[in-house]
C-alpha cells in the first residue's frame, strides 16, 4: 500500500466558477490542518483554471472528471489530454456515471487511462460492480475484468502514478456505503491481485486504492482503518468544505 493517503472530492455536475472557487479556497484553508493526506478536488471543466489559480501555493491537488483518449480532432464537446496539462494533475476516468450514462466501456477507459499517463496526468480509474452483478455473485469477476481493461494499454514505466477507486455502483449517492469488509475483499483481494498479475507486485504495492460510495464523516474512519484502503473518492460529502475536511482528517 502507498504511504500517503489520498482523499479526492468529485464535485460531479455541481458548482459554478464562483462557488467552485469559494469551495476550493475553503478546502485549501482547512487542508493545512490535515497534514499527511493528499487532498484533491475535481471541479467541472469550466472551473479548472479558476480553481487551479485559487489553490496556487496550497497542497490541494486538482483533478478533471473526464478526458478524451485522442490528442485532438473532430470530437465536439470533448476535452483532450494535452488541454488539461497545466490545469490539473489528476483525472478521474471511467466513473460509473460515465459508464452508465455516457457509454464508456472497459475498452475506452483503458485508452483514456493510457492517454492521460502519456501526458503526465495521473489517472484515478474507477471500477465497481452494480447491485445486480453483486447479487448474482459476479462482483469479483466484474472488477477483475474492469481492472485488466483499465491497465491493458498502460506504459508499465509510467504506471506508478496510477490510482484506482473502487466504487460499488449500489453505494454511490445512495447513503448505503459498502462495509469495510466488502471493500477490503475487493480492494485487498481482486484489485490488488489483478494489478500484481498485470503490472507486477511493485506497481501493485505502490498503487493507491481509494474507496468511494457514500463516504461521510461518520463512516470515513472505519474505511481508513482498513489496510488495503489508501483513501477515498467522495461525492456528495465533498460539496461542503468542513464536511469534506472531516472525511480527509479520518485518513
Ligand atoms: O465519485 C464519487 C462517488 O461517485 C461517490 O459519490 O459520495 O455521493 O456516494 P457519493
Amino acid at each position: 500500500t502507498s504511504s500517503t493517503n489520498i482523499v479526492a472530492g468529485n464535485w460531479k455536475m455541481n458548482t459554478d466558477v464562483t462557488s467552485g472557487v469559494r469551495l476550493a479556497s475553503s478546502v485549501a484553508a482547512g487542508a493545512v490542518a490535515v497534514p499527511g493526506v493528499q487532498i484533491i478536488v475535481a471541479p467541472p471543466f469550466v472551473s479548472l483554471a479558476a480553481v487551479r489559480d485559487a489553490l496556487a501555493g496550497s497542497s490541494v491537488g486538482v483533478a478533471a472528471q473526464n478526458v478524451h483518449a485522442e490528442d485532438s480532432g473532430a470530437f465536439t464537446g470533448e476535452i483532450a489530454p494535452p488541454m488539461l496539462v497545466g490545469l490539473c494533475d489528476y483525472v478521474i476516468i471511467g466513473h460509473s456515471e460515465r459508464r452508465q450514462f455516457f457509454g464508456e466501456t472497459d475498452e475506452s477507459v483503458g485508452r483514456k487511462a493510457a492517454a492521460a499517463l502519456q501526458h503526465g496526468l495521473r489517472p484515478i480509474v474507477c471500477v465497481g460492480e452494480t447491485l445486480d452483478e453483486r447479487e448474482s455473485g459476479r462482483a469479483v469477476e466484474v472488477i477483475r475484468r474492469q481492472v485488466v481493461a483499465a491497465l491493458a494499454d498502460l506504459d508499465p514505466e509510467a504506471a506508478g502514478s496510477l490510482a484506482i477507486a473502487y466504487e460499488p455502483v449500489w453505494a454511490i449517492g445512495t447513503g448505503r456505503a459498502a462495509t469495510p469488509d466488502i471493500a477490503d475483499q475487493i480492494m485487498g483481494g481482486a484489485i490488488g491481485s489483478t494489478i500484481a498479475a498485470v503490472l507486477g507486485t511493485d506497481v501493485a504495492s505502490e498503487t493507491p486504492l481509494l474507496y468511494g460510495g457514500s463516504v461521510n464523516p461518520a463512516n470515513a474512519a472505519e474505511f481508513a482503518a482498513v489496510p488495503s484502503i489508501n483513501g477515498a473518492l467522495v461525492g456528495g460529502a465533498s460539496l461542503d468544505a468542513a464536511t469534506f475536511l472531516e472525511v480527509a482528517a479520518a485518513f
